[in-house]
C-alpha cells in the first residue's frame, strides 16, 4: 500500500520547507504506517548444525576470552533485520572451552542460557554458584551480575539469548564489567533452585511478589519428566506436547519479555496450519523433523536452529519413527504485556484462500 499525494513543485517546495522545521507529511510513493497485516522485514531461516559446529575451532582461533572482552560467540544474524535474530532478542551460540572464564558482568537486556553440549561449566549470578549441564536452562535475570567458569574437560556449548533488540529499540540498554574477573559465591550453591526448584513446595510466608523469577535454574531432568508426564494429555493441534518453564512464584512466563518452552513431535504427529504475531526462535534438541513456514519446507534435524517471523503461517511435522525434541524462544510475553498478542488458525488449503483475495 502506498500513499497518493500529487507531486508539484510547490508540494516539493512545501516539504523542503517542513523538512529544515523537522516536520514530515506523507510523501509520495512512501509505504503505509499502518498495514492491514504485520509485514515483518525479518525472514523465516533455517541454520543447520552441520554446517556451524566446523566453525567452532576457527572461532576459539580468531576470538581469545580475555577479562572484560567480548564473548565467544556465534551471533544468528537475521538478513532482514539490521541486527538480532529477530526484532525483541538476539540469539547467539557461546562457546567455551575447559579452564576458561567469561568474567563477570551485568546489563540490563534479561538473558538466559540453554545448554546444548557440555558438562561442568559453573555460573555464578549474584554470588549464588550453579552447575550447567546439558539440557539445563539459566536465566540472568536484568542488572544481575553474572560470570561462568568451564572446569568440565571438553568444550561447553550453549546457546545465549538476549532481549537486546527490544531494549536497544527503547534505548534502555546499561552496562559494566565487574571490578574482578569472577564474584565471589557468597550465598549456597543452588539456593534458588533449593528454595523453589520443585515448582510444589516453597518456603513458608507472604509469596514473592517480584515479577522476576525467583527460580534461576531449571534442570533437564525436570524438563524431560514434565514432558513425558504431559504425553498422557490430548494432544495440543499445533504443537503435541508442549509446556512452557514458568515463574514458581506468580505462575507467569520465567522471563518478563520472553516466553521459553520445551516440546515433543510424537512420531507421526502432522500440526494444524497457524500463525500467531511475535517471532520465534527453535533449537532442536533431540530428532527430527518438518516445519513448513510460509510456503516453504525446513526439514531439521538434532542442533539445528529455526527463525520463524511474526504472523509467518507455520506447520510442524514429525514424519519419522522417533520422537524429536524442540527448545522454543518467542517475546509473547511482550506482545501479551501490550495487548498485541493474536493467533489464528488457518485451513489445510489457505495458501489456495489467500491467493483467492487478493
Ligand atoms: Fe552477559
Ligand atoms: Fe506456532
Amino acid at each position: 500500500v502506498s500513499i497518493a499525494v500529487n507531486r508539484t513543485r510547490s508540494l516539493d517546495q512545501f516539504m523542503g520547507k517542513l523538512e529544515a522545521l523537522g516536520i514530515r507529511i506523507a510523501r509520495p510513493g512512501e509505504d503505509a504506517l499502518f498495514t492491514a497485516e504485520p509485514e515483518p522485514s525479518m525472514v523465516p531461516m533455517h541454520w543447520k548444525w552441520s554446517e556451524l559446529k566446523p566453525l567452532f575451532s576457527d572461532l576459539s582461533e580468531h576470538l581469545k576470552l580475555t577479562p572484560g572482552g567480548a564473548r565467544r560467540t556465534l551471533k544468528l544474524a537475521n538478513p532482514g533485520l539490521p541486527y538480532g535474530t529477530t526484532p525483541t532478542f538476539w540469539a547467539s551460540i557461546q562457546y567455551i572451552l575447559p579452564g576458561e572464564t567469561a568474567t563477570a558482568h551485568r546489563h540490563t537486556p534479561s538473558a538466559f542460557r540453554f545448554v546444548m553440549e557440555g558438562e561442568g561449566c559453573r555460573t555464578t549470578v549474584e554470588g549464588e554458584n550453579y552447575p550447567m549441564n546439558e539440557g539445563d536452562l539459566v536465566l540472568t535475570p536484568s542488572w544481575a551480575w553474572h560470570d561462568h567458569v568451564h572446569h568440565g574437560s571438553g568444550p561447553m556449548i550453549w546457546l545465549d539469548v538476549l532481549d537486546i533488540s527490544l531494549v536497544r529499540s527503547l534505548n534502555s540498554t546499561f552496562f559494566q564489567d565487574y571490578h574482578r574477573d569472577v564474584q565471589p559465591i557468597n550465598q549456597v550453591p543452588d539456593r534458588s533452585y533449593r528454595q523453589h526448584g520443585s515448582g510444589l513446595l516453597r518456603p513458608p510466608g507472604e509469596p514473592s511478589s517480584a515479577a522476576v523469577s525467583p527460580l534461576l535454574v531449571y534442570p533437564r531432568s525436570v524438563m524431560e519428566s514434565a514432558l513425558s508426564e504431559a504425553e498422557a494429555l490430548p494432544a495440543d493441534p499445533n504443537d503435541d506436547v508442549i509446556l512452557e518453564y514458568q515463574n514458581p512464584a506468580t505462575g507467569a512466563a520465567a522471563m518478563l519479555t520472553m516466553s521459553l518452552k520445551a516440546q515433543t513431535l510424537r512420531p507421526g504427529f502432522r500440526g494444524s496450519y497457524h500463525r500467531h504475531t511475535g517471532s520465534k526462535v527453535y533449537w532442536v534438541i533431540s530428532g527430527a523433523g518438518a516445519t513448513t513456514v510460509g510456503g516453504r519446507r525446513f526439514e531439521w534435524s538434532s542442533g539445528d536452529f529455526l527463525a520463524i517471523p511474526s504472523w509467518a503461517p507455520h506447520r510442524h511435522e514429525n514424519p519419522g519413527h522417533e520422537s524429536a525434541r524442540l527448545f522454543r524462544v518467542d517475546d509473547t510475553p511482550t506482545l501479551r504485556a501490550f495487548g498485541l498478542y493474536r493467533e489464528e488458525s488457518l485451513p489445510d488449503d489457505w495458501t489456495a484462500t489467500r491467493d483467492q483475495n487478493r
